[in-house]
């Protein structure tokens, strides 16, 4: 297959769940897979990202910049309720995609897909809660691939779910999520984190103007409310920056293994990570992780689509938080998790594809 009709191939043979809370990245994948120029134009995006993404990123981003063009009457981040019917977009797509050329091969040539989804901490909270079952020592929390770190600040945040809440009462982000099943497992005890670092190939500095608009183009246009929350976790981010450390998490895990202090538990999380490393990095990046466990306990968890399954998993294309820890003996399945956590199922739960 040629790199054309590969990325193609990334728009319209795509999973059905893609952008499950967008209707207008939906109705416009297919006219995108029909227009070469653009096809060629994302031929030149960083190895491993994921097109779809970088895309429609890099459009939002020059609509919310200001672009004067007829497409913004169909982004709810720009003119809210008012939005044109996404079905009539296609037209104004490919206007607005000859009019910014220039703009938006810049983009698509130099930006990674950074998307912070907060809400997806909830995903990290539930693990942690697992973890505190049989881990009663601080933690070193590791994230790689953690954008601007939001995701660091777990234990800062409030999260609402099932009628139930958990964490800081006077918290300045509140997480709801939704949770399909029965009874909501106890998720009110975490260990304390003892220190946290992210490793990102490009670390994003919370406190730039121009790097959070990128941060918030990643956002989809319809989803107002997450945009809020990244606000709001970009400014906890801004106050009190955790350590972030720019590399490649095959290059930057084996040596912080070794820093992190001997013997003490260290919790490694990745989330919409591994599925923008180029597929024959994939080994090195599970590798470089299980390095982290040669010095101390290592408990790790992933919130990865199913279809890039690490080395031994069988590919499900269920969305399902996966652990393994000391004495699992293996991959655990944790819980379902929606992709951005807007809700949480037991892992034997039958939800039809639901998004
Ligand atoms: C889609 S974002 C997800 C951010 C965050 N984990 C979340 O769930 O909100 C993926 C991040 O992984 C980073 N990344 C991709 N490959 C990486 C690698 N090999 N090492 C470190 N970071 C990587 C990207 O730069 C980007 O910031």
């Amino acid at each position: 297959m040629d790199e054309r009709a590969a990325v193609a191939k990334e728009f319209v043979g795509a999973r059905a769940e893609d952008f499950p809370t967008s209707p207008l990245y939906r109705a416009l994948r297919p006219v995108v897979a029909e227009q070469p120029q653009i096809l060629d134009m994302l031929g030149y995006r960083r190895a491993g990202q994921q097109a779809p993404y970088l895309f429609f990123g890099a459009v939002h981003h020059l609509v919310l910049g200001g672009a004067e063009h007829p497409l913004r009457d169909f982004f709810a981040s720009v003119v809210g309720d008012a939005a044109r019917s996404p079905e009539e977009a296609g037209p104004a797509l490919i206007d607005f995609c000859d009019t910014y050329r220039p703009e938006l091969d810049q983009l698509i040539r130099t930006r990674l897909v950074q998307t912070n989804a907060v809400r997806r901490a909830v995903g990290l909270r539930y693990a942690l809660a697992v973890i505190a079952e049989t881990c009663d020592q601080p933690v070193h929390l590791v994230e790689v691939g953690a954008s601007a770190g939001t995701l660091l600040h777990v234990d800062r945040y409030r999260f609402r779910i099932a009628g139930r809440s958990f964490g800081p009462a006077d918290a300045a982000v509140t997480i709801d999520s939704d949770w399909r099943g029965d009874s909501l497992p106890e998720m009110g005890v975490i260990p304390t984190i003892a220190s946290r670092t992210g490793i990102d190939l490009h670390p994003v500095d919370a406190t730039d103007p121009e790097e959070r608009a990128w941060l918030r183009a990643l956002v989809w246009p319809e989803n107002s409310a997450d945009a809020g929350l990244l606000d709001a976790a970009l400014a906890g981010l801004a106050a009190d920056p955790p350590r972030l450390i720019a590399g490649d998490g095959i290059d930057v895990c084996p040596d912080l293994g070794r820093q992190l202090p001997s013997g003490e538990p260290r919790v490694v999380f990745h989330a919409a990570t591994r599925m923008h490393v180029p597929p024959d990095r994939r080994a090195a990046f599970d590798q470089a992780i299980d390095s982290m466990g040669e010095r101390g306990p290592l408990f790790h968890v992933w919130l990865e689509p199913g279809h890039v399954p690490h080395e031994g998993d069988t590919a499900d294309d269920r969305p399902v938080l996966r652990f393994h820890g000391p004495g699992t003996g293996g991959t655990q399945p944790l819980v379902q998790i929606a992709g951005h956590g807007q809700w949480l199922a037991p892992v034997d739960a039958e939800l039809g594809g639901e998004a």
